[in-house]
């Protein structure tokens, strides 16, 4: 029998979920990629179902140990590592495992006015210095209190200790060890608003604020660690999980970012864009995230992030909402068709605006349509949309970080489009990188594993693994990309007239 090891990567992204098996070499051997349904019960709501992301895991874990032909070599499996959505919240009854609701998504707005209304009573300042995060229901916190005082009884089942919260990769956690283990990782936990990053624990204070029983939060572990050991029943051999962190976290880690002032953007629904600060936690003044990037053997490293709400959605919307076209890769050649945008700009708010604004209730429109425009210059205008985002996220970093974003390095689905890519660099002017292997959120996940299992010694083995497949330089001439941006802004102030 070969002495080949493997460990197996779960992404469980906020429209897919998706299982890939890396050799030790960390190269991906096989793979298995569900869709899953998703629910806008209201207007502003977003839900999945907790046992649609469950089955959806162990189908996708089988599916790619079939196929990589492992199911007679089980023991070669050396360890999971899990990734996830992040702020995406769950409830569930400890002695049964049921979760008590569907999973309120990170872009459900329910929690808006909650929000606002902590704002007003001057919380935000105190949250945003100890978590570094702001007032906004993109977080955990608003949902969670939303369940609480939602669902009949769970208040009270809160607090005699029955229920257990979660984000998503807590819950796999919980299922896949049978109920044995209520843990999460420092990334997740940093993305509650309960969560001091600086301390790197619950924070007492912050679970007042928001009134919230000690009792229903998960242990807090380092990123690559023995979280526990899946059940024997679910694929007839117990898997050591031996890495978690949410995704844009993995991603950064899958992107080898661990230099100081490195950056990665990660375009998947959203578009998360994360800068290695190392171990300075620089609270932004720039309306920018302070995060957790990773903690290895107790030591945290930060980042500060941007976050786009609406990026390879703003695609799915071409596709699925207005059938301009059938397949995400078809707005490349659509892109091409026109020589500009003719003063066509989307701005994707569909779920409100992330960072810098903040403005839950913006909504998105497509601006200066005349006769002239087509279809290409929608599908023209949703991509520059998100390259314009991108550029605003650099500008902010760059005001609050000594490091200027020099290299992008670039994956998720849309940074396989080469005009987009090149649309980015030109917009923003700067090199954009694109590693021969774009799934680093599912690498990164492996790396976590890979290191707590041994198979890698530390970060800098996992250095030498990145790749670079393509590199776009800026060809846009000055005058062209600031009169693009002016359009931008101006588009933008329209969608922001909604929030006022
Ligand atoms: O913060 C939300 C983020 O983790 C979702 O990532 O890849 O599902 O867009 P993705």
């Amino acid at each position: 029998m070969s002495k080949d090891q493997y460990i197996i990567a779960l992404d469980q992204g906020t429209t897919s979920t998706r299982c890939i098996i890396f050799n030790q070499k960390g190269k991906d051997i096989s793979t298995s990629r569900r869709e899953f349904a998703q629910y806008y019960p209201e207007l502003g709501w977003v839900e999945h179902d907790p046992e649609d992301i469950w089955n959806d895991a162990i189908y996708t874990i089988k599916t790619a140990i079939a196929e990589a032909k492992l199911e007679g070599n089980l023991a070669s499996i050396a360890a999971i590592g899990i990734t996830n959505q992040r702020e995406t919240v769950v409830v569930w009854d400890k002695a049964t495992g049921k979760p008590i609701y569907n999973a309120i998504v990170w872009q459900d707005r329910r929690t808006s006015a909650y929000c606002h209304k902590l704002k007003a009573d001057g919380f935000e300042k105190t949250i945003h210095e100890k978590t570094g995060l702001l007032l906004d229901p993109y977080f955990s916190a608003s949902k969670l209190v939303w369940l609480l005082d939602h669902v009949k009884g769970a208040r009270n089942a809160a607090e005699r200790g029955e229920l257990a919260f979660g984000t998503i990769d807590s819950f796999l956690l919980w299922r896949l060890t049978g109920g044995k283990v209520h843990a999460t990782d420092a990334t997740n936990a940093s993305r509650t608003l309960l969560f001091n990053i600086q301390t790197q624990s619950w924070d007492p204070e912050l679970l007042k604020i928001f009134n919230i029983p000690e009792t229903l939060l998960p242990e807090v572990k380092d990123n690559s660690t023995l979280f526990g050991i899946t059940a024997p029943h679910l694929f007839g051999h117990s898997i050591p999980i031996m890495g978690m962190a949410g995704d844009q976290q993995a991603a950064l880690i899958g992107q080898a970012c661990f230099d100081v002032g490195m950056t990665k953007a990660t375009y998947g629904t959203g578009c998360f864009m994360l800068l290695n600060t190392g171990d300075k936690m620089v609270i932004s003044k720039n309306r920018m995230l302070t995060t957790t990037a990773y903690r290895l053997n107790g030591k945290a490293t930060y980042a500060l992030e941007g976050s786009i709400f609406v990026a390879g959605a703003a695609i799915k919307w071409l596709r699925d909402g207005l059938g301009l076209i059938t397949h995400a890769s078809q707005t490349q050649d659509m892109a091409t068709q026109v020589e500009d945008n003719h003063q066509v700009y989307m701005v994707p708010a569909f779920v409100g605006l992330g960072a810098p604004h903040w403005a839950p209730d913006a909504r998105a429109i497509i601006s200066g349509l005349t006769f002239n425009a087509t279809a290409a210059h929608i599908a023209r205008a949703a991509l520059e949309s998100i390259a314009y985002q991108t550029h605003d996220l650099a500008e902010a970093m760059k005001k609050d970080s000594d490091n200027d974003v020099l290299t992008l390095r670039v994956d998720g689905g849309m940074s396989a489009n080469d005009w987009f890519c090149q649309f980015l660099s030109d917009i923003m002017n700067i090199t954009v990188e694109r590693p021969s292997y774009i799934e680093t959120t599912a690498m990164g996940a492996a790396y976590l594993a890979g290191m707590g299992c041994g198979l890698w010694s530390d970060l800098s083995a996992i250095q030498h693994h990145w790749k670079q497949g393509a590199n776009f330089i800026s060809h846009m001439k000055e005058e062209k990309r600031k009169e693009k941006l002016k359009g931008w802004q101006h588009a933008l102030k329209q969608a922001l007239l909604q929030e006022e």
